[in-house]
């Protein structure tokens, strides 16, 4: 059995243990209306979604920004961790995916609590701050790769003392750590973990994992005060 087909079936294994009930119909919905309308098979497993519900319900999240919505399947995750006054930016620069994650969005229920915006993230990021929100208690960061360094200066900016910060992709089958691999979105991913790592008011790790999306990771950080 290939190491691929292996990780695969490692993780239906939990999924069908952990997650009897997911996809559910709007989670399952999401992903069928986002394959039917072309969109790239690139959303979080289901597993890594539920990870990142659970790190929003441990966070305690009244406010989450995304960036990167895609079909919004992340997003139906975390919003689910969203008390009913809590609020999720997502930003996405294809209006075409938005318009699929805004149809998703609502028919799992949390169009008000949910906003999509369109355009490229670094020009609604700083609209968003001038609009002065409330500390985002969650960002995950899963966009163009490229400008992760300034993605990730923006989640600092719209944080506070323990605030928790998700970037995805970190890994990419390992090209992170090749010396010869000067992709932009490689050297996007690198200096985004080398701010983490020298920023004295981040404190991070990242994990390596396995699964139906392959060989990749996340990184993690903690705003400190
Ligand atoms: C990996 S997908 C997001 C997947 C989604 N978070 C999920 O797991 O369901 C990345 C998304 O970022 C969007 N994107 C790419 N460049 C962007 C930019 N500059 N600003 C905002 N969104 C961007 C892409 O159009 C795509 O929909």
């Amino acid at each position: 059995m290939s190491e691929q087909r292996l990780w695969h079936e490692v993780d239906d294994y939990f999924t069908d243990r952990l997650l009897p009930d997911a996809p559910d119909d709007a989670l399952a919905a999401a992903l069928r209306d986002s394959d039917a309308a072309g969109l790239p098979k690139i959303a979080v497993s289901p597993l890594q979604g539920k990870l990142l519900q659970l790190l929003a319900q441990l966070q305690g999240a009244r406010n989450i920004l995304e960036i990167g919505t895609l079909g919004g399947y992340s997003t139906i995750w975390l919003g689910r961790a969203l008390p009913a006054d809590g609020r999720l930016v997502s930003l996405e620069y294809d209006p075409r995916h938005a318009e699929v994650a805004v149809r998703n969005i609502a028919r799992a229920g949390l169009d008000k609590q949910v906003e999509v915006r369109v355009g490229p993230a670094l020009e609604s990021l700083p609209r968003l701050a001038d609009e002065n929100p409330p500390p985002f208690d969650v960002v995950f960061i899963d966009a163009d790769k490229v400008n992760n360094p300034h993605y990730m200066e923006w989640a600092l900016r719209l944080t506070s003392t323990g605030s928790l910060i998700v970037l995805d992709n970190v890994v990419r089958g390992g090209r992170v750590a090749d010396p010869d691999n000067t992709d932009p979105d490689v050297l996007g991913t690198r200096a985004a973990l080398d701010l983490i790592g020298g920023h004295p008011r981040l404190s991070g790790t990242a994990l390596q994992t396995v699964g139906a999306k392959s060989y990749d990771g996340f990184a993690l950080a903690r705003v400190l005060a």
